[in-house]
């Protein structure tokens, strides 16, 4: 029996290819952006062998999810661009002249269907009429492809072969085609949205190299249990201060930027693709200054008026990087400074910071604690320029 690797619950088998060419390495991936619902469906369809059709906006991760799946289970994956020039010869086959006379030549159709390849057909619903009568022939009952161009040769698909399609939806993308019922009948279908902040934030990791923890310059819980958090006033530097990372106030800028289009308020977009270029500009650019290059400067006048102050908010000054990671090795000095005076008793307050009602004067311990927390504000704001940086809204 095949070995076996599990997803979802789901056991595919872990195919043993001929050949390693089209199979996917994927090791900077994390795992599927998918939610769990959705991968599971995606993850039943393939076992099933149904074809899958996966409809979302551009960056969301529709291609890569299935490379990814791809990775996991050793299948070779090619995938074809359709548009309004991908004819029957690129996609079924065609005759042509060589040293030997008139020769066949599989289409990537042909020869993923004969090899056992996974095959993503994306943007489907910009395909071809005759291109979609062909897709819809293979997604019937029978799977079988008939070359009328060679006579009519029957290609049966290899039992591996497994047929993808995605495509923006089409009432969001104002220039794409409605995939016509017939066809869009034929597949699974899976509605992808963006991924979770927290998936977010570990593909920019992932992608940048740029630590997730960068720039969380206050304690675990404070960040988490808002209501626990006493208020903080970031001028006076008074109260407990929570520096979002980095990666999480850019994947919150996107989200901000993706409610507002979703609300009709804005046009401009911001997907994972876009915050993975400004992630990986950061180390050339500064921080606002990389988003106007990938994010901002595409966006019309009206959308910059909600926009740039969003990005304002986030990103007081226009940092760079390297400030960002100085900065944190500052911090990190500083706190273990505190940490070895205070022989570990502020971290276990920076982990659970006191309630904002806790009244200080009654509670020996929660007075303590508080005072020696300002004092290690007082001693940072003092040491960093904090005011420069992205801070969490979690606990205001
Ligand atoms: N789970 C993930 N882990 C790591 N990177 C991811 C993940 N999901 C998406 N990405 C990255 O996000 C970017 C956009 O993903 P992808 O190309 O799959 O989007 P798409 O939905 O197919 O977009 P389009 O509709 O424009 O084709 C890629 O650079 C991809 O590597
Ligand atoms: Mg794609």
């Amino acid at each position: 029996m095949a070995k076996q690797v599990e997803i979802c619950g789901i056991s595919l088998d872990l195919n043993e290819p001929v050949s390693k060419e089209f199979v996917p390495n994927c090791t900077e991936f994390m795992e599927s952006a998918l939610d769990q619902r959705n991968l599971k469906k995606l993850v039943a369809g393939v076992k099933k062998n149904y074809p899958v059709l996966l409809v979302g906006p551009t960056g969301s991760g529709k291609t890569s999810t299935i490379k990814w799946l791809a990775y996991k289970t050793n299948n070779s994956y090619r995938r074809l661009q359709l548009n309004g020039s991908t004819d029957i010869d690129n996609f079924v086959g065609r005759w042509t002249l060589n040293k030997e006379g008139t020769v066949w030549i599989d289409g990537i159709l042909t020869d993923a269907m004969r090899k056992g390849h996974w095959l993503l057909l994306d943007e489907i619903n910009m395909a071809l009429p005759e291109i979609l009568v062909i897709i819809n022939s293979i997604t019937d009952d029978d799977r079988i492809l008939v070359l009328d161009e060679k006579g009519t040769e029957v290609v049966e698909p290899h039992p591996n072969f497994r047929l993808f399609a995605s495509m923006n939806p089409t009432e969001d993308y104002s220039g794409t085609k409605e995939l016509n019922t017939a066809t869009r009948n034929r597949f699974i279908e899976i509605v992808v949205g963006y991924p979770s902040p927290d998936m977010e934030v570990g593909i920019l990791e992932k992608h940048s190299g740029i630590d997730r923890e960068l720039g969380k310059f206050y304690g675990k819980d404070s960040l988490k249990g808002g209501a626990n958090c006493p208020k903080q006033d970031v001028t006076s530097g008074q109260g407990i201060v929570t520096f979002k990372p980095l990666l999480e106030s850019m994947v919150e800028f996107a989200n901000i930027i993706r409610a507002n289009n979703e609300h009709q308020k804005m046009l401009g977009v911001c997907s994972t693709r876009q915050l993975i270029q400004w992630a990986n500009l950061l180390d050339v650019l500064p921080i606002k200054n990389a988003a106007y290059v990938t994010i901002l400067d595409k966006m019309s006048k009206e959308d910059l008026k909600i926009a740039v102050p969003e990005l304002d908010k986030l990103f007081k000054n226009d940092t760079t990087l390297k400030d960002f990671e100085s900065k944190q090795k500052e911090f990190e000095k500083i706190k273990q400074g505190i940490l070895d005076k205070e022989d570990g008793a502020v971290l276990d307050v920076l982990d659970e910071p006191p309630s904002a009602t806790t009244n200080t004067t009654e509670d020996s311990e929660a007075d303590w604690s508080v005072e020696s927390i300002e004092e290690a504000f007082q001693l940072l704001q003092k040491e960093l320029n904090v005011s420069d940086f992205p801070v969490s809204n979690n606990n205001v």
